[in-house]
């Protein structure tokens, strides 16, 4: 080995001791087979309580014969960014049918909803004179995009409507001003207070961009999003939405006003810089969001499950946290309590994924559960068995 590249594996070793140390080092579970609520995962057949498939989508029948389909006509790849030539007509239609779906004019797909938050604060806070403002709980996407920005930053703690407005009072000479928020908070399943946000923001001339990426599919009519669910979709400036998650497949997308759109075609690094999606993940993108038209009935069954396992996890003496969605947490508070019981529900046939500091606050470290429109009632009783049994063996109930 030659002397650079030992120096580098010996720092590279040091790190991840170190991560090793911290629980940070990651090891990969592994899916053999589709994503799907009763999942074979390591080889061993599991309640999978731990993807964003909320809708079931992921093997939907209508969704891989338009992926298969799109590939004779249009191929498997587009070998070019969307400025250059990796516009196709299939892109486009995918952007009009996203535009109608969440009630704005326009609509632009990103490689990833991580892409398109990055994105939409670096492109619209791009002056140290602009202010962002985010909720301290925020996607780690939206954290990175405001590092990016050119903008100043200030943090609420989370939902904190009164931090809001001090810091809106405070910046009144700010040339613009946006609010970032999650819709749905991805650890704990809240839902961010869309009304008082967006009261603030016409007051305090701000804008308001939401990330949608657990409400797409999930919230609002036909899962258009919290600001479907609140009413409140003229008066939200930048929606976010994602296809990674309840769409089945990969992207996300922000939808806006035209004016909107054109401009971050123009300047959003990661959408100028980096290849489209292939034929394929649009044409699966497209047949979902068809299937969540015609399918309404996926969201009220994952609906009606996930009441159903939050009540039993409450039932059973769990803490839930302020879940209001879905996702719900199971709050245990100790980082390796947590992984000894992930560790025990996994070897019991259930898969729910711990989640400790520094992801969550010290103290917060919990399982995070989320539930699928295909569980049925029985896988759902099965893992609140496993989740009584192994949560006393752990003195946690
Ligand atoms: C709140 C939130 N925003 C954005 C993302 C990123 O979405 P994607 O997986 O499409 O990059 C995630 C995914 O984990 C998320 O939870």
């Amino acid at each position: 080995m030659t002397a650079n590249t030992a120096s580098l594996m010996d720092f590279l070793d040091e790190e991840n001791a170190q991560l090793k140390k911290e629980g940070r080092f990651v090891k990969f579970r592994v899916l053999c087979g589709r994503q799907a609520p009763v999942s074979l995962i390591d080889g061993k057949k599991v309640v999978n309580l731990t993807s964003n498939n909320y809708l079931d989508l992921t093997a939907h029948p209508k969704l891989k014969a338009a992926a298969k389909a799109v590939i004779d006509t249009h191929g498997v790849g587009t070998a070019a960014v969307r400025p250059i030539i990796g516009t196709m007509d299939i892109h486009l239609a995918l952007e009009e049918k996203l535009a109608r779906f969440k009630g704005a004019e326009a609509c632009l797909v990103f490689q990833s909803g991580f892409t398109v938050n990055v994105a939409c604060c670096q492109s619209l806070m791009s002056d140290p004179a602009d202010l962002l403002v985010s909720d301290e709980l925020n996607h780690a996407s939206i954290i990175d995009g405001a590092r990016l920005a050119k903008a100043a930053r200030k943090i609420y703690a989370h939902k904190d409507m009164k931090a809001l407005k001090e810091i809106l009072e405070a910046s009144s000479g700010a040339r613009r001003r946006m609010i970032v928020t999650d819709g749905v908070f991805s650890m704990d399943g809240d839902l961010a207070p869309l009304p008082e946000i967006v009261d603030l923001a016409e007051k305090y001339e701000a804008f308001v961009m939401v990330d949608d990426a657990h409400a797409s599919g999930v919230m609002g009519e036909n899962g258009r999003g919290t600001p479907s669910h609140f009413g409140l979709c003229d008066r939200v400036q930048i929606q976010i939405g994602t296809l990674s998650k309840a769409a089945g497949s990969i992207g996300g997308y922000v939808a806006g006003s035209r004016r909107l759109i054109d401009y971050l075609a123009s300047v959003a690094r990661p959408f100028m810089f980096s290849s489209s999606h292939p034929p394929s993940v649009v044409a699966t993108c497209s047949a979902a969001v068809d299937v969540m038209l015609e399918e309404p009935q996926r969201i009220a069954k994952l609906w009606e499950n996930a009441r159903h396992f939050k009540e039993g996890l409450k039932k059973l003496g769990f803490d839930t946290g302020a879940s209001e969605t879905p996702i719900t947490p199971v709050i245990v508070g100790d980082a390796e309590k947590a992984q000894a019981f992930s560790s025990r529900l996994f070897e019991e046939g259930v898969f729910a994924l711990a989640i400790c500091y520094p992801i969550v606050a010290r103290g917060k470290d919990r399982l995070r559960t989320i539930v699928s429109s295909g569980h049925t009632t029985q896988d759902l009783d099965f893992a609140l068995e496993k989740f009584d049994k192994v949560g006393r063996e752990l003195g946690l109930v």
